[in-house]
């Protein structure tokens, strides 16, 4: 079967300080960029045949410097221009895709720099079974809901909650379908893909992570990430 990756980075990163530099995304935490980690964990596995990122065209110049080194696997095709909104910048990139026609499809946030390929291998097994599946762990805090002044309406039940990851899996063509239709109905709310196929009435099933796949969205997940691995990378 033929897999396809594609990776989102056409987001502005505006909450990890955009004024200071380019989209966190290009930027190195330890000695290689966040970009080029996200990638290097799909382009570790040899079932995956295609990787197509989705950039803010803006930003070519730091693209090419980050994948500088990967570029030379001829899996990773020229980057897509994204959208207004992630959902807009996976349809930008599926629609990329089609013409390779792909059984499968990963879709997967740069800002996810740390996820395990052994994780991937475990959603792309389950896809065997279903059309749609993602990454996920159990929310283990309680959860409070509160109003705009910070007081607690009340206590939500955690139990069957995940909170969900990327990558997150589906079969090409009704996923591609599905992003057509919703996007084809004003629909553009959607946070994740899983959403999109739910949407649309596919079954999509949780897949048990590897800790530690964190997204990295402020500042401060930056630095920390950054100190942790020069540690690691001494
Ligand atoms: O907005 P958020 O931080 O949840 O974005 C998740 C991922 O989607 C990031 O990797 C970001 O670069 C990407 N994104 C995108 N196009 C947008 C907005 C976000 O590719 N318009």
């Amino acid at each position: 079967q033929k897999i396809a990756v594609i990776v989102v980075a056409a987001g502005s990163g505006t909450r990890a300080g955009r004024a200071d530099g380019p989209p966190k995304q290009y930027r190195s935490i330890g000695r290689r960029p966040i970009l080029a980690r996200s990638l290097g964990a799909f382009m570790a596995l040899p079932a995956v045949g295609r990787i197509v990122c989705v950039i803010d065209p803006a930003f070519v110049a730091e693209y090419r410097t980050a994948i500088d080194g990967l570029a030379a696997d001829p899996r990773l095709a020229e980057p897509v221009a994204g959208g207004a909104t992630r959902q807009a910048s996976v349809l930008a990139g599926l629609e990329a895709l089609a013409p390779f026609a792909p059984d499968l499809v990963l879709i997967h946030d740069a800002a996810r720099p740390f996820v395990a390929p052994v994780a991937i291998t475990r959603l792309i097994d389950r896809l065997a079974d279903i059309p749609a599946a993602l990454l996920a762990h159990p929310v283990v805090d309680t959860l409070k809901q509160a109003d705009a002044d910070g007081r607690v309406i009340g206590t939500r039940a955690r139990d069957g909650l995940w909170a969900a990851e990327t990558p997150q899996g589906f079969r090409f063509a009704p996923l591609l379908d599905a992003h057509r239709r919703a996007a084809a109905e004003g629909r553009t709310d959607f946070t994740d893909d899983a959403a999109v196929a739910e949407w649309a009435g596919l079954p999509v099933a949780v897949v048990a992570s590897e800790p530690g796949n964190l997204k990295i969205t402020s500042l401060a997940d930056l630095e920390a990430a950054d100190r942790r691995l020069r540690m690691e990378e001494f």
